[in-house]
């Protein structure tokens, strides 16, 4: 194996309580029903995706223009959480276990569904690290779709089955199977019945 490709949001970076929050921020004011067990829906799912997914509770439809205007008013709730992101919100173990992999010399790529990604990865210290970036920016179809995935290796010059995939999400692991890569659950992913490799800690990896 060449290269890890990591999932951003609830593997690099606790980002997720942020999106539960303002997506139930925008549904309490739009008198939807959300809970913790839909936002687990949302898990590396895009933010068109998941207002679909959060307006499934709603008790009237919504126009496209409406659409739009609720997917920014939940983003702008999002980002003003942003703002408070630190070093200190990297996840347990992830400093220094990318360090070692670095050291072993593995590449290292992100890849997210997310368009919030360069901010984020700027927030917590991580701009200039990764050797390719992959993210809601480049792709057309998000995950389950393999896109973001085929895109970070390309980027890196590497096949897929040279790569492993790190992620928390089942969408994000049927990406990584969809495209061929060798996938790592972690978390809510660790459960997952289709995950090849499940890990309790993101310092596992040095094991692999
Ligand atoms: C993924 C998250 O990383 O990014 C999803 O797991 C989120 O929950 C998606 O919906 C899109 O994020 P953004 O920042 O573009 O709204
Ligand atoms: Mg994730």
């Amino acid at each position: 194996m060449k290269a890890f490709i990591f999932d951003l949001d609830g593997v690099i970076v606790s980002t997720d309580k942020f999106h539960y929050l303002a997506w139930k921020k925008m549904a309490d004011e739009e008198g939807i029903y959300f809970d913790e067990k839909i936002n687990d829906r949302l898990r590396g799912v895009s933010r068109m995706a998941s207002l679909d997914i959060v307006l499934e509770r709603a008790e009237r439809s919504y126009t496209s223009e409406e659409k739009q205007n609720l997917a920014e008013r939940k983003n702008e709730y999002y980002k003003a959480f942003l703002e408070s992101l630190t070093a200190s919100d990297r996840l347990p173990y992830v400093t220094e276990t990318l360090s070692a992999l670095r050291e072993k010399g593995y590449k290292l790529a992100i890849g997210s569904s997310s368009k919030n990604t360069p901010i984020i990865l700027k927030k917590i210290g991580y701009e200039n690290y990764f050797d390719a970036i992959s993210d809601g920016n480049n792709i057309t179809r998000s995950k389950p779709d393999p896109e973001v995935f085929l895109k970070a290796a390309e980027f890196l010059d590497e096949e897929p089955q040279n790569c492993f995939v790190v992620e928390d999400a089942e969408a994000g692991i049927d990406a990584a199977l969809g495209g061929g890569f060798k996938s790592v659950g972690l978390g809510p992913a660790s459960k997952y019945c289709k995950t090849e490799i499940k890990l309790k800690r993101f310092s596992d990896l040095l094991n692999l």
